[in-house]
């Protein structure tokens, strides 16, 4: 039988490498089809959790995990031998920048080296990571070569965007169309049957274009939250409210998307995915000054809410060095538990640069782990009225929905709203609201 009739009857074994935000909603779906599935991730720590039928996401529930472990079919393991069981491998690996910020394919090219010593015939390895044009044919094709197979003879490759949204209620794999591009017609059908399975495949003639559309998407979000963020600061000096210019534009049906502003980009995606384009686009001599200007402006907004806590303090007759200021919510983006790129910590350091001392308050994060750039040993506060009393201002960063936004505003002296999420609060009891 060979890989395509496997995908057919369903007698494919899927193993999925990096079991991280993206990896681990990815199995779930394979297994919840009744396939055999392989989890395989270089963090023991993880695997023992998977194996005991324990989520370490918050918003995956443990019970999925137990439900799929039931049906007998899934398994979990660090050693990469195994990789050699599965026909179809999807590779769900971080894709971060390095210290110049420059991309850092370190991920990539080490799963290639583990799995080139294991690779055999018939076998088809998916790139899932977000990444430049060109990743899966120049950068992973040539390692899993050096096994002795030929590409898209012996074995096949493909590339296979992730739209993962962690935590909307309304999307997720099932119901989010999944780009599918190959560079070899039997690839390019064996993976679109593959993502059948689970979702609806968008067939593209080629990996790099399936590379480029990734990029696309998350430019495009890039510069519509930098041009949303611009006129934030230009109406925030006219004395006009964004948010409700940009309700009034919502209103037209054509040619107009909302895009909202906030307290700087976060996450693993939008902040860093541009600039894997803009160093590939150095090859060709071709500058991507869209890119560079939404990040310059996108960047700067951490300084910009600083900024705006500075002058607010000072229309209170309070100086922001010895100030006491509290952040609320240090996740990227509500409900979540992911903290990567968070705008929070920039603005968290930017103050105590500044003389304040700064605790914080989120309910997904109880503990601050040391991150590369980071190292706050923090823990959250407990949102007590007696507690929210004692800051000079209130700093929100992060709207998740779980937080007593009516204790803040009536214990807060001063609170400085990047999100607008105190439009449905009214005025403070004891004092004022600046949106940031
Ligand atoms: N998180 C998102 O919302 C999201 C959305 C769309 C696309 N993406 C993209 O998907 C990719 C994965 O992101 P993520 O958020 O799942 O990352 P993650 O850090 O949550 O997970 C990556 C996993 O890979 C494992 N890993 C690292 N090196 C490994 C190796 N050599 N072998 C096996 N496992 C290894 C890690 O232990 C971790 O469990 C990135 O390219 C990201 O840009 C992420």
């Amino acid at each position: 039988m060979d890989l395509r009739q496997k995908i057919e009857s369903k007698q494919v074994v899927i193993g999925v490498v990096g079991l991280g935000y993206v990896g681990l909603p990815l199995l779930i779906e394979f297994a919840r089809e009744g396939v055999s599935v392989i989890g395989l991730d270089i963090d023991e720590s993880k695997i023992q959790k998977l194996a005991k039928g324990e989520s370490y996401i918050k918003h995956i529930p443990s019970e999925k995990i137990a439900k799929i472990n039931a049906m007998g079919k899934t398994q979990y393991t660090s050693d990469f031998v195994r990789s050699a069981e599965a026909d179809v491998l999807l590779l769900a690996l971080p894709t971060p920048l390095d210290e110049h910020r420059e991309p850092d394919l370190s991920y990539i090219t080490n799963t290639g080296y583990s799995l080139k010593p294991f690779l055999r015939k018939d076998q088809m390895v998916v790139l899932e990571s977000s990444t430049w044009p060109g990743t899966t044919d120049e950068a992973l094709r040539p390692i899993l070569e050096e096994s002795g197979l030929i590409c898209n003879k012996d074995f096949y490759i493909a590339f296979s965007p992730e739209r993962e949204d962690p935590n909307n209620p309304k999307f997720h794999l099932r119901n989010i169309p999944k780009i599918v591009g190959a560079d070899d017609p039997y690839a390019l059908d064996c993976a679109v049957k593959l993502y059948g399975y689970v979702t609806t495949p968008v067939p593209v003639t080629s990996t790099r274009v399936a590379e480029s559309a990734k990029l696309l998407e998350n430019i495009f979000r890039s510069v519509n939250i930098a041009l949303v963020n611009e006129m934030k600061m230009i109406l925030d000096r006219m004395g006009i409210d964004v948010w409700e210019v940009i309700q009034a534009a919502s209103t037209k049906p054509f040619g107009f998307m909302p895009f909202y502003p906030g307290p700087g980009l976060g996450g693993h995606c939008i902040p860093i995915d541009p600039f894997y384009l803009t160093w590939k686009a150095h090859e060709f001599d071709m500058p991507t000054r869209f890119i560079e200007l939404a990040g310059e402006v996108n960047t700067n907004m951490p300084y910009y809410v600083v900024e705006k806590t500075v002058e607010a303090l000072n229309n209170v007759d309070k100086s922001m060095r010895k100030s006491k200021c509290l952040i609320l919510g240090v996740a990227y983006k509500k409900d979540i538990d992911d903290m990567r790129e968070t705008p929070a910590f920039k603005v968290m350091e930017i103050l105590r640069e500044k003389g304040a001392e700064v605790e914080y308050y989120d309910p997904f994060i109880p503990k601050l782990p040391a991150t590369r750039k980071y190292q706050y040993d923090m823990s959250s506060i407990e949102l007590t009225p007696e507690k929210v009393k004692q800051y000079d201002v209130v700093i929100v960063i992060t709207d998740h929905t779980d937080v007593d936004y009516q204790l803040v505003r009536q214990n807060a002296k001063l609170i400085i709203d990047t999100r607008n999420v105190f439009r449905l609060y009214g005025p403070l009891k004891q004092g004022n609201i600046v949106k940031a």
